[in-house]
């Protein structure tokens, strides 16, 4: 065999690959520039649909990454005022439409009943982790406000995907994402994947020239690790046989 890939073993591979855990406490420091290159550039070692790569990234950091944080943070902190105010906080928000997703919905919207159980025990065991109680809804919504602080990374990524492709840009920016995530860790960044971000387009596209024909999939923290709590929380992982479908008896 001539792969090149034997110069690491097996084992090794899959102990580094375990090993990978979200990042949800950063340090202010920032990427130095060569290694961010670095780190998209072995992103870009994913297969893709075709070779098309039908996805672009808007890099923000610096006052960029601050202006977008800071608008994404007064929505959030108006919509969850709001929400905790009965039916007149509902009126206000149908009133002014503040904090209202202007762009991906779905973060919004409830799980269905197969993937539920999973969501709710990574909500316990995170907020268990955290210290949170499961009541606490004051404390839960500060604890998400501050996926708009990006858990205080320097770099957020926001991934954008080519409409085109549908589910198969999504796929392929997730095989991007995930190497770029490996390479990170590799070199020693963490990065956190964020979904919680995909919901207020409008603001990173008042930052960044962005084609109508790409939509926002997610966002991506990324950044030196901190030291806290929050980075000790390891989510569960499902064995094997239970992402298999049961094959029919014939
Ligand atoms: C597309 C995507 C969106 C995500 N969105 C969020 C998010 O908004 N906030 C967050 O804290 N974690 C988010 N995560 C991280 C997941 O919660 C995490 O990957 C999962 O619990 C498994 O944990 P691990 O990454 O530590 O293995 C997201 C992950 C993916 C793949």
């Amino acid at each position: 065999m001539t792969s090149t890939s034997n110069k690491l073993s097996g084992a090794a591979i899959s102990e580094f690959l375990a090993s990978r855990r979200s990042t949800r406490a950063f340090l202010p420091d920032p990427i130095p520039q060569e290694l961010l290159d670095q780190i998209l550039t072995d992103a870009l070692t994913a297969p893709s649909w075709s070779n098309t790569r039908p996805f672009k990234i808007a890099v923000a950091s610096g006052s960029r990454r601050d202006r977008i944080s800071a608008e994404f943070g007064s929505r959030w902190a108006s919509i969850s005022h709001n929400l905790s105010r009965g039916w007149r906080g509902k009126l206000a928000i149908a009133l002014t439409r503040r904090g209202l997703p202007t762009s991906n919905r779905l973060v919004a919207k409830k799980y269905h009943s197969d993937l539920k159980p999973a969501s709710m025990r990574l909500g316990a065991e995170l907020f268990g982790t955290l210290g949170i109680a499961r009541d606490d809804r004051k404390a839960r919504d500060a604890w998400w406000a501050t996926n708009y602080d990006f858990y205080g990374a320097p770099t957020e990524l926001f991934i954008y995907v080519h409409k085109s492709l549908g589910i198969f840009a999504a796929s392929d920016a997730g095989l991007m994402m995930e190497n770029l995530a490996l390479s990170a860790h590799a070199h020693g960044l963490g990065t956190c994947m964020q979904g919680a971000v995909s919901i207020w387009d409008d603001v990173v596209r008042r930052e960044f020239t962005i084609s109508k024909n790409y939509r926002l999939l997610c966002g991506l923290a990324i950044g030196y690790p901190r030291e806290a709590k929050d980075n000790t929380f390891k989510a569960h992982r499902i064995a094997p046989e239970e992402m298999l479908f049961e094959p029919k008896s014939n």
